[in-house]
């Protein structure tokens, strides 16, 4: 009876997972959240009743994990560290074409703007028809990897069209990277379907569940593999389904758009582990020398003091690793992205976007270098795998602030490599200011700025500084040489 009670409230619970639990966005950005804001305080309430059977921590203790676990995986001295940038396909690349023309297509996020539920996207960072410019500012910065993602409705405008001219242009890009001595890391998913998947009168067969998807999904994904293996070591087949499914079956906010559909919910997380699997099983097909790497959200979560028996913060360490738990052994590299750290209770949930100060992003995400390092820990005791931090920043109009946090996330991965931990790589989000979904362009997390006319990207000081670091720290033990410095005490005064 208490076990089941266990199991259930841990399946129940990231249901009221809000917009940005494992995601990030925050409800009170959100035209709903009135009504949502009215439907968490019972929420909240039978948390805190709940909490009150649940005394036990479902993941354990650090260093629990799925069995049998596999051998530590160790740093290995000399090797090259990857320092990397993040960008993706839906938030830098231009339509380049007008609707209606050939080269037309859609995604799901398209209709979301055109129902008026997310802000225009335009042509964000003209990246399709200028990558130059991108490669140009990735020259410049000295990185060694950079991580950007396919389209899919691009490639696919309609079901098993191809646009053979999108896949050139594709796989121009990771040839190009190349060239110039950077390793391209290719994401297959970030975050947007092709619309043709998306039944906006049927909710709960759309995306990851239409009846089209994982058969349209290993095609594209044969089809892009092979095309760009010649110049690619690195796929990432998703970025954060994790966050996505709680945000587009639990919150509503993102398509499909369903309100606390759990039972949806899990059929997605299935869905999402059975693609992501497939696409490992090709990719290695394909090219069996090509490394695997898993990208999920994972911020660290805290007890809170409203969360008695510990049921809220179980309900989000369960949420952060359900997915990865079952695709974790098909990985080379476990990567995951870490922005902030949280103890989620009733009242940090619903102050989150008000949050202001020198600890907080403009989004009022809590920076806390401190979480990564921890969640490094638990990850890497968990599935022994070797590690990548696949994204790490800030939004904030405070570029000191921004070197403040890198410096200060740098120095925790530093301080996981020194205790034995096998991390091999940190790539930031990202390249320049770019569309951040539900903010449109008012979060402020690049490097740079895209000048209007030129559409040359303008360097912030921050990206001098990562420069620098990379140009002196090439190989994993000597990142543990960054340090946070007297200077990188916390900045007064803010955003
Ligand atoms: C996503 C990015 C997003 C970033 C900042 C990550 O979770 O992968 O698309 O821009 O967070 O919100």
């Amino acid at each position: 009876m208490r076990k089941s009670v266990i199991f259930w409230s841990s399946r129940i619970l990231p249901l009221v997972n809000l917009p940005r639990i494992l995601y990030g966005r925050s409800i009170l950005m959100n035209r709903t959240a009135p009504m949502k804001t009215l439907l968490l305080l019972p929420l909240s309430a039978a948390f805190l009743l709940s909490g009150c059977v649940n005394p036990i921590d479902p993941l354990g203790p650090i260093g629990k994990g799925p069995m049998p676990r596999p051998a530590k995986s160790k740093p290995h001295p000399g090797e090259k560290f990857a320092w990397g940038i993040s960008t993706a396909s839906y938030q830098y690349e231009d339509p380049a074409v007008k609707r209606g023309q050939k080269g037309d297509f859609s995604t799901d996020w398209d209709i979301l703007v055109s129902q008026k539920k997310a802000p225009e996207k335009g042509n964000a960072l003209y990246t399709w028809t200028k990558f130059e410019k991108d490669l140009d500012a990735l020259k410049k910065i000295g990185v060694t990897h950079y991580r950007f993602s396919i389209e899919w409705a691009r490639v696919e405008p309609k079901p098993g069209v191809y646009d053979e001219e999108v896949i050139r242009r594709y796989v121009g890009m990771a040839r190009r990277l190349k060239e110039e001595g950077i390793e391209p890391v290719i994401c297959l998913w970030h975050f947007t379907f092709p619309a043709w998947l998306y039944d906006t009168k049927n909710p709960g067969q759309s995306n990851w569940l239409h009846p089209l998807a994982r058969e349209r999904w290993n095609a594209y994904v044969n089809k892009m593999v092979r095309a760009t293996a010649p110049y690619t070591n690195y796929y990432a087949p998703q970025n954060e389904p994790n966050g996505q499914i709680t945000t587009a079956y639990i919150v509503a906010q993102w398509p499909p758009c369903m309100t606390l559909a759990f039972g949806h919910y899990w059929k997605a997380i299935d869905a999402s582990t059975a693609m992501f699997r497939d696409a490992a099983a090709r990719i290695k097909k394909i090219k069996p020398s090509a490394k695997v790497v898993s990208v999920e959200a994972l911020p660290w979560w805290q007890r809170a003091p409203l969360d008695p028996g510990g049921l809220i913060y179980n309900t989000m360490i369960h949420g952060n690793v359900d997915h990865l738990d079952r695709v974790y052994d098909v990985c080379d590299i476990v990567g995951f992205n870490y922005y902030y750290s949280q103890a989620p209770g009733p009242i940090s949930l619903l102050s989150e976007n008000a949050r202001r100060g020198h600890n907080f992003t403009m989004m009022g995400w809590r920076i806390d270098p401190d979480g990564l390092y921890k969640e490094i820990r638990r990850v890497g005791d968990r599935y022994g795998k070797p590690m990548m931090i696949t994204e790490n920043g800030i939004a904030t109009k405070n570029d000191a602030k921004r070197v403040w946090y890198m410096r200060n996330h740098l120095a925790a991965i530093g301080r996981a490599i020194r205790d034995g931990y096998d991390m091999r790589g940190y790539f930031t989000w990202s390249l320049a200011d770019n569309y951040e979904w539900h903010f449109g362009y008012k979060a402020f997390f690049g490097l740079s700025t895209m000048d209007p006319k030129t559409y040359d990207r303008v360097f912030k000081p921050s990206a001098g500084k990562f420069s620098e670091i990379i140009k002196s720290h090439p190989t994993l033990e000597s990142v543990t040489t960054i340090g946070p410095q007297a200077n990188f005490a916390p900045l007064k005064k803010q955003q």
